[in-house]
């Protein structure tokens, strides 16, 4: 029954918030051990759920169940494992754990949840679950989809659609450690990197079960949704440079202070956002050089995230908001560096794949299914360059994510178990009847 392999999820997603690189709040940067953990968990059960496991050279870990024949293009479910600072646990694990319970459920190897039917689905419905699929299944934990560590995200997703740039191994983390470093921490082997991008052959799509991290769900009292678009996101740094002085000695007038050039930038980045018909710019990272209570800062460096559905729009403001940091530490006496490390289009979800989600959606839970945009990003986003992409948004309390309150019902978990179900059972008649015709 879906509410018993709900019950399953939910206490999985406990188990795996226990991991954390940090005592009282969940953190789990990409090479960290608790990452590492956390991927050994999700391996080991999908070992159980009848999977063969691999893992990437960048680190992602991938359990498939072959279909009807082997070597079948891939319907891939999943999400991501690495969490922002002090997170919540269902951020990515939702997706991971709903991926492997479809895939026990299919393989037969499941649990004993699994052989008692659904109310829904009905005894045949259930047998039919495990019968070989038209297409593999594949269960995908990402390796990094936050990019708390590195000025980078969606890592083991763009290494999936062909994006991977070797010249990424030299970034640094904010203790200087190199990308390259964490690779081989994460296992992977850095000069193979690229070795893990997929065939657009090999998948026939992506499905990704997520929280909604907002509250339109809630607010129209339905558990789920889905997904139609990702707006575009870009990520920048300005460091601003002054000079570090005598917080006792150094007239007011006189200083070059970077902190001060960033804070006025900072200011500016929230007006261009309240000005931006839809944009959303957030300086979410700042730090301070020397960082002592009687220096005055010598080194500021602020990060930039900037978002909007109109591509063109956000090109704008990045180079508006790049103008603005030169002009106000020509203003102030200080210098400035700026570099954009992203660059994300904004992506249309496959209509195909929505309407067969929403069809599922509307047979499982008796209601509508709304179409939302995402104002996250997610690695649909990369992945939309090399294979058609889905997602299903299940509702979330107070729409609140990115904070240890996040909370998802059982009961929510339940429909997003039964519409995934449904997803698969529709899109494996589809391609049997494209593969009549
Ligand atoms: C990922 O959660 C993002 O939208 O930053
Ligand atoms: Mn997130
Ligand atoms: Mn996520």
């Amino acid at each position: 029954m879906s509410s018993e392999r709900a019950a399953l999820i939910v206490a999985r997603a406990e188990e795996l918030a226990g991991l954390s690189e940090e005592v009282g709040a969940l953190t789990r940067r990409y090479g960290s051990q608790a990452l590492l953990d956390a991927l050994a968990l999700a391996e080991r059960w999908m070992r159980e759920a009848g999977l063969a496991t691999r893992r990437d050279a960048i680190g992602n870990l991938i359990g498939r169940l072959e279909g009807e024949r082997p070597g079948l293009p891939a319907l891939a479910l999943g999400s991501h494992l690495d969490t922002v600072r002090d997170a919540g646990r269902w951020d990515g694990p939702l997706g991971v754990l709903l991926a492997i319970d479809q895939a026990a459920a299919r393989s037969g190897a499941g649990d004993s949840a699994d052989a008692c039917p659904s109310a829904d689905a009905g005894p045949s419905a259930d047998a039919g679950r495990r019968r070989a699929l038209p297409f593999a299944l594949e269960a995908v934990v990402f390796a990094d989809e936050e990019g708390l560590r590195f000025p980078t995200a969606y890592l083991g997703s763009h290494v999936w659609a062909g994006r991977w740039d070797a010249a990424e191994l030299a970034l640094t983390d904010a203790d200087g450690v190199t990308l390259e470093a964490a690779i081989r921490a994460m296992g992977g082997d850095p000069a193979r990197v690229g070795e893990g991008a997929r065939n657009p052959g090999e998948l026939l799509g992506w499905c990704e079960a997520h929280i909604e991290q907002g509250t339109r769900l809630e607010r129209a009292g339905l558990p789920l949704a889905v997904v139609t678009t990702i707006q575009g996101q870009s990520r920048c740094t300005a460091t601003f440079r002054g000079q570090a002085g005598h917080a006792g000695t150094t007239a007011m007038d006189a200083r070059r202070d970077a902190l001060l050039a960033a804070a006025e930038w900072a200011l500016g980045v929230e007006a261009k956002g309240l000005a931006g018909d839809g944009l959303v710019a957030t300086v979410g990272r700042l730090s301070v050089e020397p960082g002592a209570v009687n220096v005055i800062p010598g080194v500021a460096v602020a990060s930039l995230d900037l978002r909007h559905p109109d591509d063109a729009t956000r090109h704008a403001a990045v180079a508006s908001l790049a103008a603005l940091a030169q002009a106000i530490a020509a203003s102030r006496g200080v210098t400035v560096d700026w570099a954009q490390h992203t660059d994300n289009a904004a992506v249309a979800f496959s209509p195909r794949l929505q309407e067969l989600l929403g069809q599922a959606v509307e047979e499982t839970t008796g209601s509508a299914a709304p179409r939302l945009a995402s104002g996250a990003g997610h690695d649909a986003a990369p992945l939309s360059r090399s294979t058609d992409v889905s997602m299903l948004f299940v509702r979330c309390k107070g729409g609140i994510s990115h904070n240890p309150a996040e909370s998802v019902s059982g009961d929510d978990v339940a429909a997003a178990v039964a519409a995934v179900d449904r997803f698969v059972d529709l899109l494996a008649a589809a391609e049997r009847s494209i593969a009549r015709e």
